[in-house]
């Protein structure tokens, strides 16, 4: 068994941080989004990964390597613009060829592994097994609706009325039969060459598609809030670990990583937090839920539930909460005049300041 990584696409919904960087790479609890779903696929057994790649390739290519590091051999398939998922497909069928696959959405983020899905597959004897979950919006998912024995009866793609809360996770395993099916749809509404319009053909044309709800934790991180809650799962299940130093006027509670060479001082650290390698937190508060980058610094500030990515400094403001800041930006308190924010933002950046 292969598996089908993709890693292309536009990010639209988490610019301007997708205008310089693959939304795919946006770390969660220090570690790129994209990783655990690499490990996920290791932790299954599969060893041949193809990663698709967009306008970001370069940055994708240098975070993952040859794979080795992950156990992988990784083949990159470049796309030359986002044109759908089912494209996506198409384009990776040389790397495919007839080899069944797992597909793994770059951006989705699964506790618990694949390993369930993929025997399953294996046992199942199908051509195509999709995970499910209940969501609040479905609008803005793929959509199954199912039969009383759990059959699939249809799918739409994030359809204006709904007709079930059922959402299509983005994990899906295929026979070879997807090639005929992907070569078979044509474009939908919004221009894309839709997974779940191939999935639709399999089963109209009397190809077996199963489905099973997933039981574990499930987000498709595209959007701030999700992103945020991810970080918040992941930092809930962190091993502590000192190994940098945490100074004796300081006050920890909970469960820390604070990383080699980084130093706190004089601060109110309240785990979970994890505080990558190299930056300095002094005379600050970092509450429950915040990951702080490498080589960051935090001084005289507040902060909680937030994401700062590598190399970002936040100075003698408070107090920052549900926040993401990007690589190498600069917060700090505006001289002179009171009551004024002074900002320098990039496009698509969204601010909410106290009124
Ligand atoms: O997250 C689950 C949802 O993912 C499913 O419920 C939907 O049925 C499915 O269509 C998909 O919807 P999204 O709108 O969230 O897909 P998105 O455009 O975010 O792309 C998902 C991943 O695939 C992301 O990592 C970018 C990558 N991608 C996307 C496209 C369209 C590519 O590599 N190439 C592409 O052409």
């Amino acid at each position: 068994m292969k598996a089908l990584v993709l890693a292309g696409g536009k990010g639209t919904r988490l610019r301007p941080l997708t205008h310089t960087s693959a939304k795919q790479l946006v770390p969660v609890a220090n570690k790129p989004v994209l990783f655990y779903g690499l490990e996920a696929i290791r932790d299954a057994g599969i060893r041949s990964v193809g990663v698709v790649i967009g306008d970001t390739g370069a940055e994708v290519r240098e975070a993952v390597g040859d794979g080795s590091r992950f156990g992988l051999d990784v083949t990159y398939i470049p796309q030359e613009a986002p044109l759908g998922l089912a494209h996506c497909v198409l384009i990776a069928r040389e790397f495919l060829r007839d080899d069944p696959f797992v597909m793994y959405l770059g951006d989705n983020f699964l506790v618990g592994g694949i390993s369930g899905l993929v025997d399953a597959f294996h046992a199942g004897r199908c051509d195509a097994r999709i995970l499910l979950t209940k969501v609040a919006e479905p609008q803005f998912y793929g959509v199954a609706e199912i039969g009383p024995q759990g059959e699939i009866r249809g799918l739409q793609e994030k359809p204006e009325c709904p007709r079930s809360d059922l959402a299509i996770v983005g994990v899906y395993t295929f026979s070879p039969a997807i090639h005929e099916a992907v070569r078979a749809i044509r474009p939908s509404m919004r221009g894309e060459l839709e997974i779940t319009d191939a999935i639709q053909w399999l089963i109209d044309n009397g190809f077996r598609v199963n489905s099973h709800l997933v039981s574990g934790y499930w987000k498709d991180t595209g959007r701030l809030r999700d992103i945020l809650e991810c970080n918040r799962i992941v930092l809930e299940q962190i091993e502590p670990e000192v190994a940098g130093t945490v100074d004796g006027l300081s006050e920890v509670t909970g469960r820390i990583i604070v990383e080699r060479g980084a130093v706190v001082e004089n601060s109110l650290l309240r785990g979970p937090i994890v505080v990558g390698a190299d930056t300095k937190i002094i005379s600050s508060y970092v509450g429950p839920f915040t990951s702080i980058g490498r080589g960051c610094v935090v001084q005289n500030a507040e902060i909680e539930y937030s994401i700062v990515l590598d190399g970002s400094s936040v100075d003698g403001v408070s107090r920052i909460a549900h926040s993401l800041i990007g690589r190498n930006v600069e917060v700090s308190r505006a001289a002179g005049v009171s009551n004024t924010h002074e900002l320098m933002v990039g496009d698509h950046s969204k601010i909410q300041v106290k009124a």
